[in-house]
């Protein structure tokens, strides 16, 4: 099998700290398959190259990694030196716009060994696979827009304006994507995000959009929700959902409460997709750049190590993606008595986790 190229771009904060664990998992499963890799390493997409060259990555950046077969991202911003809508639209905003990664897949499963927040309504806890959902969020467009403006600049008239954008071919893809993905599951059942009572003129677009493509779908069970009470029923009965499709920014809320709901968002991994491959995709952690555990070793490691087995599923190597999730679910199980980092009750570090995994792998 042909080589794979992967760029590796750790980021700001705990991105630096979490990937080397990503990279020790994927190197190991490439070990253990025979997937032939190479990691190429880039410094930027970071504030300390921004620091020196005045901006998060170098013009030539889509040729630097555009012919890789996929990026390994950590995380990107460091409020406290740059604001985060400069940092965010100078790198990850970037990546997926102009490589048309229109797929934020945001996998949210109770994992063993960790203890949900949200316990069922009769007070007992939630045990591992009873929360086991997708968040299929759009990515390239919606509420994420760069067209508006501000006016009158400082004076009591001052306005301040943004759209939001969604086109019948970007609304239809990521749709036609989560029906599929719904119809390879066991439930079959698909939950439109929407907002169409107050957002008068995108969301009911949304919800057309998203009836129509039902009637292509006959086996899928369909319902819509406004954004409001989702977020309410995620926390009541998060074992409801199996695929949940959304708009990027109710995505992007979503995809923090569902893991957040499993315990923690420190394990949750996102795949930006670009399902065409005209471009790479790119593999991250939900999760930032945690200013406040950075330096500490704490980061929980397994978001980046999830996103690392999602992106060799991605490049063709499912066996190994199978293998780093079951890895991680027998690492986590108490039963294994492998180092837990804080997030999740223990006391060990970012590396001895990854390490951990890596060596049960
Ligand atoms: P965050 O995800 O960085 O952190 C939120 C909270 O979760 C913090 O208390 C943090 O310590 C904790 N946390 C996050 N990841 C963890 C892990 N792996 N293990 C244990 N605990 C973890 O979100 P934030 O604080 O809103 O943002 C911080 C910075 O990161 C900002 O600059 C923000 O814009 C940026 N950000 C970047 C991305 C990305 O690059 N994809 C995503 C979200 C936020
Ligand atoms: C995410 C992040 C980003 C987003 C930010 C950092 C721009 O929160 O990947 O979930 O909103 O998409
Ligand atoms: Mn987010």
């Amino acid at each position: 099998m042909s080589k794979k190229r992967i760029a590796v771009l750790a980021g700001d904060g705990i991105g630096k700290e979490v990937m080397p664990e990503g990279v020790r998992v994927v190197d190991a499963a490439a070990r253990k398959f025979g997937i032939d890799l190479q990691f190429d390493t880039f410094d930027w997409s970071s504030w300390d190259y921004c620091e020196k060259h005045g901006q998060y990555m170098p013009d030539n950046w889509k040729d630097l990694v555009g012919g890789h077969d996929a990026i390994f991202f950590g995380a990107v911003g460091w409020p406290e030196k740059i604001a985060d809508h400069t940092s965010l639209w100078q790198s990850l905003l970037l990546f997926r716009r102009d490589f048309d990664q229109y797929i934020n897949l945001r996998p949210a499963r109770l994992m063993p060994g960790i203890i949900a927040p949200v316990v069922r309504r009769d007070g007992t806890p939630r045990q591992p696979g009873e929360i086991d959902m997708y968040i299929v969020r759009e990515n390239t467009e919606g509420e994420y827009s760069a067209v508006g403006g501000r006016m009158f600049n400082g004076t009591e008239r001052e306005i301040v304006m943004q759209e939001t954008i969604m086109s019948r071919h970007g609304v239809d893809r990521v749709l036609k994507f989560a029906f599929e993905l719904a119809q390879k599951r066991a439930k079959k059942h698909l939950t439109c995000a929407t907002k169409s009572n107050g957002i008068a003129i995108t969301m009911p677009y949304w919800d057309e959009r998203f009836a129509e493509m039902a009637r292509k779908y006959p086996g899928i069970k369909t319902d819509k929700f406004h954004i409001d009470i989702l977020t309410a029923h995620f926390v009541q009965r998060p074992d409801f959902f199996d695929v949940v499709v959304a708009t990027n920014l109710f995505g992007d809320i979503l995809s923090d409460l569902g893991p957040a709901c499993t315990g923690t968002i420190g394990i949750a991994p996102s795949a930006n997709m670009n399902p065409d491959r005209t471009f790479p995709s790119l593999f991250e952690p939900v999760h930032g750049s945690a200013p406040d555990i950075y330096g500490k070793n704490i980061a929980n490691p397994i978001g980046q190590i999830w996103a690392g087995a999602m992106m060799l599923d991605f490049l063709g190597h499912k066996d190994a993606h199978d293998a780093i999730l079951s890895t991680i679910e027998k690492v986590l199980d108490p039963k294994s008595g492998a180092p837990k980092t804080p997030d999740i009750g223990g006391k060990a570090s970012t590396t001895d986790l990854g390490k951990a995994i890596a060596a049960a792998l």
